[in-house]
């Protein structure tokens, strides 16, 4: 079916950057966000996203104001009911997925397709949950999403083929290299990436090197546009511990295991960026190593 309309449930550090790559491609997007402390902080990033751009002479002004008139923030779910498609950006939470998508799955078009964004549960749980899982599948972007080029498309067992199809299509269709993948936890890139930042705290733990020594030293060795320690402050150390707990209950494997560093951290709060602390202290100009750790 022809997408027209986007719905993208969560406007936090991927909804936001998920919601503004569609609207810039030239769909009419509705976000939508449990409060409106929530919902203007995700317009707000679209906004300074698109100033950003004008700046830089990404994007003309005329164009940033089309994109941003493309976009209806909304608290409603209600406004998600013509969308042919919706894309869940919402918590690493699988009760809270299955309860967004009961809720959603009775409000929008029979049609409609639904993708999760999911990093690492399982697609096949959240499409049992709706009574279209053969419209359902995984739509996986990356962080920043304006930036990053990959989206994973992932099929879960009930998955159609014109589902899955439609996926690919509407990865190119915003300029994005759409890699077909299967619904196992982590998909690709964090199958492989995960592992990678958990051996970089495990070096640390082990003091092969200090958090600085090691970023520095994948940045400039590995060629990595940011260290291992650094990306994992920047996804979000919270968000990193339930990919690890997903990935462990599924694999059973000790790479996939949280370290006790990691572990200790996420219990003071640290989230890394989005806290304003995690391997980095955020409160200065410039992060430096949290003192802390
Ligand atoms: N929104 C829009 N544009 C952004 C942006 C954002 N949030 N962040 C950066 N950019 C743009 C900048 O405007 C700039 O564009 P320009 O070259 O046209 O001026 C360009 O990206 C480069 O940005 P900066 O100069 O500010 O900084 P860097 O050169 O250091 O690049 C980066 C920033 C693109 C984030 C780069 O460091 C990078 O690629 N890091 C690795 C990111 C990564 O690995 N992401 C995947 C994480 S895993 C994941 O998301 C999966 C999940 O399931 C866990």
């Amino acid at each position: 079916m022809a997408i027209e309309r986007v719905g993208v449930v969560g406007a936090g550090l991927m909804g936001h950057g998920i919601a503004q790559v569609a609207a810039q491609s030239g769909y009419d997007v509705v976000v939508r966000e449990i409060d409106q402390e929530r919902l203007d902080k995700g317009m707000g990033r679209i906004e300074k996203g698109l100033a950003r751009a004008v700046e830089k002479g990404r994007m003309q002004q005329t164009e940033a104001d089309e994109v941003r008139s493309r976009i209806s923030p909304t608290l409603d779910y209600g406004d998600l009911a013509d969308c042919d498609l919706v894309i869940e950006a919402i918590d690493e939470d699988l009760g809270a997925k299955l309860q967004m998508w009961r809720e959603v799955d009775n409000i929008v078009k029979d049609e409609a397709i639904f993708a999760t964004n999911t990093s690492s549960l399982g697609v096949m749980d959240q499409a049992a949950a709706t009574k279209r899982p053969d419209r359902f599948l995984g739509l996986h972007y990356f962080n920043p999403a304006q930036v990053m080029k990959l989206v994973e498309v992932a099929r879960a067992v009930t998955t159609s083929d014109e589902t899955f199809d439609t996926g690919v299509s509407f990865a190119e269709s915003e300029k994005k290299l759409g890699v077909k993948t299967k619904d196992k936890a982590g998909f690709i890139v964090n199958r492989l990436l995960v592992p990678y930042m958990l051996d970089a705290i495990r070096a640390y733990e082990e003091g092969v090197g200090s958090i600085e020594e090691i970023d520095a030293a994948m940045k400039a060795g590995a060629g990595h546009p940011m260290g291992p320690l650094t990306l994992a402050d920047f996804v979000g150390l919270d968000t990193m511990g339930s990919i690890c707990d997903v990935m462990f209950d599924e694999f059973r494997e000790r790479r996939f295991a949280q370290p006790p560093t990691l572990r200790k951290m996420l219990a003071a709060g640290w989230y890394g960026q989005k806290s304003g602390k995690g391997f980095y202290d955020y409160s200065g100009d410039e992060p430096v190593m949290n003192p802390q750790l």
